[in-house]
């Protein structure tokens, strides 16, 4: 299994960067020896480097670097599984941040493209280069956004006014919710939202399945969301599911039906992403961990869906980190109002600023909340301030416009 792993680290005062070179070629064939591809940025003061290979080679290399004298402060920032390699054959590279053209670094032969790498700037070994190139984790950024500054006006450019037919015999139905960044004018996913076939609400569906098959109909039912997703035509936009994490133990082959209906509906794994329950995940964190390995390999992204509702809190990103957080309504309703929720929002964002995990904040409202959470640095949200969900299509989105 490819995996991947990240870590920050600090030049020791008697090592000279002149000897960079040297450890370099050391490593580069130290690397290729045990199949470790990988990059090292320096900008002075401070190393970034990527490590990727299989799992045992990558963690005995890193237990080796983490001892070398020659720096200190090794931070490990990320752990994660790929389905490819980012750095293909390049045993270890060196960027030298103070000589390098950085805008030149991204156009590298050593950067692999892909028709997803240019869709994400979202994959997060990219980020945690960026942003140490840029040197965002020095500092914090802020700024202020004030309701009365703000109209919102309805738009449909994305999909049109689209509603999809029902097929005959089909078990559950789709609401499609976007997920919208307001600032950029930018849909980021769209969640798929169960109904049952008279178009009731997720407990009406799955209530009238027996238990025994909850775990099955739960899989299955997904080949229906991303048929409405093929239908409507979402293109290179993502698409969020909401599974029980226990889908993927329970269901032998889980991943690879996944696959399969991804595939059919003519999308690819990049753009899905699966969204799971804090209590879900916690409750039978072992075997889910087995699944989460699954889902990465093939390129599937993660969220972590109604956080701050269950019991498991920020400790949960002690034993995983996925690609997105999604801050439970009951933190974000009258956030601007309740000190402790705002308290509590700014350790979610200093926490998932530090692991490179996007933030949404769900079933926001009203303006008011909007406005201190853009403010505090989120910048995914969804709720019916912005768009309510469409049964079988895409609704409009009321994105906010500054007043002149
Ligand atoms: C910032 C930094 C990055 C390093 N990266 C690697 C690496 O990717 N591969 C490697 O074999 N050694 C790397 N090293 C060196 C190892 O820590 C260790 O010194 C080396 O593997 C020992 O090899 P040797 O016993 O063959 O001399 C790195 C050292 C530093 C300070």
């Amino acid at each position: 299994m490819l995996s991947t792993l990240i870590y920050r680290s600090r030049l020791t005062a008697g090592f000279s960067p002149e000897h960079l070179p040297l450890l370099v070629s050391k490593s580069q064939q130290k690397n290729e020896n045990s199949q470790v591809t990988g990059v090292l940025l320096f900008d002075g003061t401070h190393f970034l480097q990527v490590l990727e290979g299989p799992l045992e080679s990558v963690n005995w290399l890193y237990s080796i670097i983490c001892n070398d004298p020659r720096h200190d402060s090794v931070v490990e920032l990320m752990r994660d599984y790929a389905p490819r390699r980012r750095f293909n054959n390049l045993g270890m590279e060196l960027i030298d941040l103070r000589k390098a053209e950085q805008s030149a670094i991204f156009q590298s032969p050593m950067i692999p493209r892909s028709r997803f790498f240019d869709l994400s700037g979202e994959d997060r070994v990219y980020k945690f280069i960026k942003s140490f190139m840029a040197g965002d984790w020095k500092t914090q950024f802020t700024h202020r956004t004030e309701p009365e500054d703000w109209t919102f006006t309805p738009d449909n450019r994305a999909f049109g006014a689209v509603s999809v037919p029902l097929s005959v015999g089909q078990p559950c139905q789709f609401a499609f919710q976007p997920i919208i960044e307001p600032l950029k004018g930018k849909i980021s996913s769209l969640e798929a939202l169960i109904r049952s076939p008279s178009g009731g609400s997720p407990q009406e569906y799955f209530g009238a399945i027996p238990p025994n098959k909850l775990h099955e109909a739960d899989l299955y039912s997904k080949a229906w969301a991303f048929a409405l997703a093929n239908k409507i035509g979402i293109g290179e936009h993502k698409i969020s599911i909401n599974l029980l994490p226990m889908s993927l133990v329970m269901v032998p082959n889980a991943v690879n039906i996944l696959l399969e209906q991804i595939a059919q509906n003519g999308l690819v794994p990049e753009q899905v992403i699966v969204e799971v329950t804090e209590d879900e995940v916690i409750s039978r964190f072992d075997a889910f961990q087995i699944a989460v390995r699954e889902l990465r390999s093939a390129g599937i992204g993660l969220a972590i869906d109604d956080f701050g509702s269950g019991f498991a809190g920020l400790s949960l990103l002690t034993r995983f980190q996925p690609d997105k957080l999604k801050i439970d309504r009951s933190i974000v309703s009258d956030i601007h109002i309740h000190g402790p929720k705002q308290a509590i929002v700014h350790a979610i964002l200093n926490c998932c600023a530090a692991l490179e995990i996007s933030v949404v904040a769900e079933g926001v409202e009203k303006v008011e909340e909007w406005c201190w959470l853009e403010a505090a640095g989120v910048q995914r949200f969804q709720g019916f301030l912005f768009a309510r969900p469409v049964l079988n299509g895409v609704p409009d989105v009321s994105w906010p416009q500054r007043r002149v």
